[in-house]
């Protein structure tokens, strides 16, 4: 039997305001929860027993796992305050049944990766390590934890965030998939918050453990903003992200009971959520339309995440922005990149307008 831990109890404040009322984790990404897809691949990878360590919305969860069945078993900590990732694993804990030498497989709760799991768990337990990371090369590293290593794959250093060229020593970083000797996750402190990344691990590198690294150049994308949570919804409808929990590939997935006018024209790996409607001439590229969100006719959307129960009038152009759930925008605005509108926020018609010749 082979354990997991799935982080899921961070706030998503960067994707605000889709998490004001719904965890990262549990906003839908190609027909189900974005969990689910997590769930899955580690069933498939093996992994038969699953934790999720919730915080925030902790009752989204409970609620989920009430009719979830997705072939594993899954159980729920709760963190009353956020401990942070190391926290949360070591929370975790009494809710697994490994011990001792037990590999336990952690991820982050919004990665969406095509890693080979089992993989991953064979090298740790052949490189007899305490932890062994899951690392991704990336073309600017600046944003993340980097994780070089030497000829034997071993981890040699944590450099968070790293901005001067010297300090950016390769392009390898953390990408959020553990395995973790049970052992190990004894050791990390609790009742306090710890991070994994900045506490644990170096703590681990200063105490001479054996910290391995996996360099996978397969697909791999953190959700955490709203221009990735679109293009990972698409690259799931697209087959070009793998998951076992898509339902159909292809250029837009339509969900049960969702309306769409012959003529609106949907592409690019868009979805359209359950009793969506989208009216004559809208064109949606890209897109993601959460469940009974309504789409006039003749608006076009872009690279966009359109909440539960919004409505976008007649001719609106919507690009690159997050619309909240039950927003009410107006016919003829325009919505053009990085724009946020708050969940049932009102727009009036013609309010905002970009083109010149508006
Ligand atoms: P941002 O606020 O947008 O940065 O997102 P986030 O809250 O998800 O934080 P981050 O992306 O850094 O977290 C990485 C993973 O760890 C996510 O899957 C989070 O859900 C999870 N996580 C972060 N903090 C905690 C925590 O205190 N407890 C638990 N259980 N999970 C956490």
């Amino acid at each position: 039997m082979t354990e997991a831990v799935l982080l899921v109890g961070g706030q998503g404040t960067r994707l605000r305001p889709l998490t004001v009322s719904t965890p990262k984790p549990m906003l839908p990404v190609a027909g189900v929860p974005f969990t689910v897809h997590q769930i899955t691949r580690a069933r498939d990878a093996g992994i038969t027993r699953i934790v999720l360590a919730t915080s925030y919305r902790s009752d989204v969860f409970r609620e989920f796992l009430d009719d979830a069945d997705h072939g594993v078993e899954i159980v729920i900590a709760t963190e009353d305050e956020p401990l942070g990732t190391g926290g949360a694993i070591r929370h975790a804990l009494p809710y697994l049944n490994s011990s001792g030498d037990d590999p336990v497989v952690v991820f982050n709760g919004d990665v969406l990766t095509g890693v080979d799991i089992a993989g991953l768990i064979r090298h740790h337990v052949n490189s007899a390590s305490d932890v062994t990371l899951y690392l991704t090369p990336v073309p600017d590293p600046r944003a993340y934890g980097l994780v070089p290593t030497d000829a034997t794959g071993r981890v040699t250093a944590f450099l968070e965030k790293p901005q001067t060229p010297e300090e950016i020593v390769t392009n390898q970083i953390n990408a959020g998939c553990y395995v973790f000797r049970s052992s190990v996750i004894s050791a990390i402190p609790t009742g306090r918050p710890v991070s994994v990344e900045r506490e644990t691990f170096p703590q681990l590198l200063a105490d001479d453990a054996r910290v391995s690294g996996v360099v996978d150049h397969g697909y791999w994308l953190d959700l955490g903003t709203p221009l990735a949570f679109a293009q990972g919804s698409r690259d799931l409808v697209l087959g070009l992200a793998p998951s076992p929990a898509v339902p159909q590939i292809g250029e837009s997935l339509v969900l049960e009971g969702a309306v769409v006018a012959r003529d609106a024209v949907l592409s690019g790996g868009t979805t359209i959520g359950r009793r969506a409607h989208v009216e004559s001439g809208a064109v949606i590229e890209g897109s993601v339309v959460f469940d009974d969100a309504h789409v006039h006719s003749g608006a076009r959307i872009r690279d966009s995440i359109i909440g539960a129960g919004a409505v976008i009038g007649e001719g609106s152009v919507v690009a690159g922005a997050v619309i909240g759930d039950g927003a009410h925008i107006g016919s003829g605005n325009e919505l053009l990149d990085g724009v946020r509108i708050w969940p049932r926020a009102h727009l009036a018609d013609g309010t905002v307008r970009f083109s010149s010749d508006s």
